[in-house]
């Protein structure tokens, strides 16, 4: 995860909203998420890696999607915290308490949530300079993500949770759009010009799942492609220009862009990736998350602001594992969390002050304010990290299958295949030629004890194409 300032209208009057934390009395008892006895190891694990306890004492977040840690995080790193966390996950692989758990979605969750926190401890920005803290950390949690690894044949046949969801009448779930990937549906599924890839934002910050974000006019597919048609068209979408003195490549809005209708619907689906019992990165049908807005009003004036409804459905795992409607859940308007996305990187359980819980549905608006294109980030994205002058924006059709893959290909972008190497103490030149990264050095102890016999017989085959993949990259 990375840090991002966040340059935004809105975001100081909302840390004066303060509601109290809704997660936090979610997350107060002891996490029994794997077994109900608290003490059990994988609980312990999960607790040690992603509950944080507040000033005053209440625990947090062991049930949010991101583990609740920031750049500036010294938990984990230094001190009881990090001594602990060693000691927990050296008894994890001592006892191989991998065996303990056979079911294959469980075990998915579970080593999702370790490469969560792997990828944390692995963040380019993290200043607080731990490089052999960090080290210890990641070289046991590699080990474990490894061990708790499924086969490729297991990851396809984990549940599509959007489709459970879609089966269980929940009124809390109306409006959550389980028709997305119909062939001839309501939505038509899009990336960004400029060669950015999807999402590069979220991406750029969850490395472990990957991103789709769809488009729905109220005239359905039809209506929704040729609005891209004519958006193509415009002849200059975005006006650069040296309006801000500290950003010469400001883009300002051109006002005479196309304009979409009221009743047009967004959707940003996140979706959780895996790592293989080969290392290799795979796409699945757990659905972590689905981000909408929907426009009531879009004003002709280009520069009023319009009206729209937000939404978010994400995933709990209590949720899941009860099989309750997939383990979406609906978020209130008053449920408040201390976001990690794109913040200014400090660990508010650490500073001197408790800074309050934001609520989630008001954030929104702070990076989607405007009117109906214009709050469309994937069109132009102002708040992408940049380094040469501005791309030029676009918004195209593309084949939600062929965009996941593009997400879980092992580049130095997605960061597990070197990040891998290192935890395993080889360096990251030597293992991209010669491919002796992380496989060589844990692959026989470790695959033997992989989950149910056939995932064993693949192994071999799959860390072998591996290496062929890591040395053609
Ligand atoms: C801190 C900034 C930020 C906040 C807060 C935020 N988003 Fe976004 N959102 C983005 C960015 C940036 C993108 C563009 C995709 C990318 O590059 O990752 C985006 C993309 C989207 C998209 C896809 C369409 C588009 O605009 O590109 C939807 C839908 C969306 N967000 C909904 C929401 C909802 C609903 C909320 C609140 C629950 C929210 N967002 C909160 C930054 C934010």
């Amino acid at each position: 995860m990375r840090a991002f300032t966040v340059p935004l209208r809105g975001m100081l009057a909302m840390l004066t909203c303060v509601a109290a934390c809704a997660s936090c009395s979610e997350a107060g008892a002891s996490v029994q998420l794997y077994k109900s006895d608290p003490d059990f190891i994988w609980n312990r694990v999960h607790r040690i890696l992603h509950a944080r306890v507040s000033q005053a004492g209440e625990e947090y977040g062991s049930d949010n999607l991101d583990p609740p840690l920031w750049p500036e995080t010294r938990y984990l790193l230094t001190g009881e915290s990090h001594r602990q966390a060693l000691m927990v996950l050296d008894e994890f692989l001592a006892l191989h308490s991998e065996r303990m758990i056979t079911d294959p979605l469980q075990r998915a969750i579970f080593q999702h949530d370790l490469w969560s926190v792997f990828d944390w401890s692995d963040g380019p920005t993290l200043q607080n300079g731990t490089p052999a803290e960090r080290l210890a950390l990641q070289s046991r949690l590699a080990r474990i993500i490894q061990r708790v690894a499924l086969s490729r044949v297991e990851i396809e046949k984990l549940p599509d949770n959007l489709q459970a969801a879609a089966q269980a009448s929940s009124d809390d779930l109306r409006e959550l759009p389980t028709d997305i990937f119909r062939l001839h549906g309501p939505w038509v599924c899009v990336f960004p010009g400029g060669g950015a890839g999807q999402a590069p934002v979220h991406r750029g910050f969850n490395r472990e799942s990957s991103f789709l974000v769809f488009f729905s006019l109220p005239g359905g597919q039809e209506q929704t492609r040729a609005y891209l048609k004519r958006l193509d068209e415009s002849r200059q979408p975005w006006i650069l220009t040296r309006y801000h003195p500290q950003d010469p490549q400001f883009i300002l809005k051109n006002p005479s862009l196309p304009q979409f209708p009221p009743g047009t619907r967004v959707a940003l689906l996140r979706q959780m990736l895996l790592v293989d019992i080969s290392g290799e990165v795979v796409p699945t049908h757990l659905t972590e998350s689905i981000q909408m807005r929907a426009y009531k009003t879009v004003p002709a004036d280009s520069s009023a602001v319009g009206q729209q409804e937000d939404l978010e459905f994400r995933l709990s795992r209590t949720l899941l594992f009860a099989g309750r409607a997939g383990g979406l859940r609906r978020i209130k308007a008053d449920d408040t969390e201390f976001p990690v996305f794109m913040t200014q990187g400090d660990d508010p359980f650490e500073g001197s002050e408790s800074p309050p819980a934001l609520p989630i549905i008001k954030r929104c608006g702070a990076c989607h304010e405007g009117n109906g294109i214009y709050t469309v980030r994937s069109y132009a994205n102002e708040l992408a990290p940049r380094s040469g002058p501005a791309e030029l924006p676009g918004l195209f059709e593309g084949t939600p299958a062929e965009l996941i893959q593009g997400a879980s290909k092992p580049t130095e972008r997605n960061g597990m295949t070197w990040a891998y190497c290192r935890a395993f103490g080889s360096d990251r030149k030597r293992c991209v030629l010669r491919g002796d990264c992380l496989l060589a050095r844990e692959q026989s102890p470790v695959l033997k004890h992989v989950g149910p016999r056939s995932a064993q017989s693949n192994s071999t085959a799959g860390a072998q194409s591996s290496s062929r993949n890591l040395l053609s990259t």
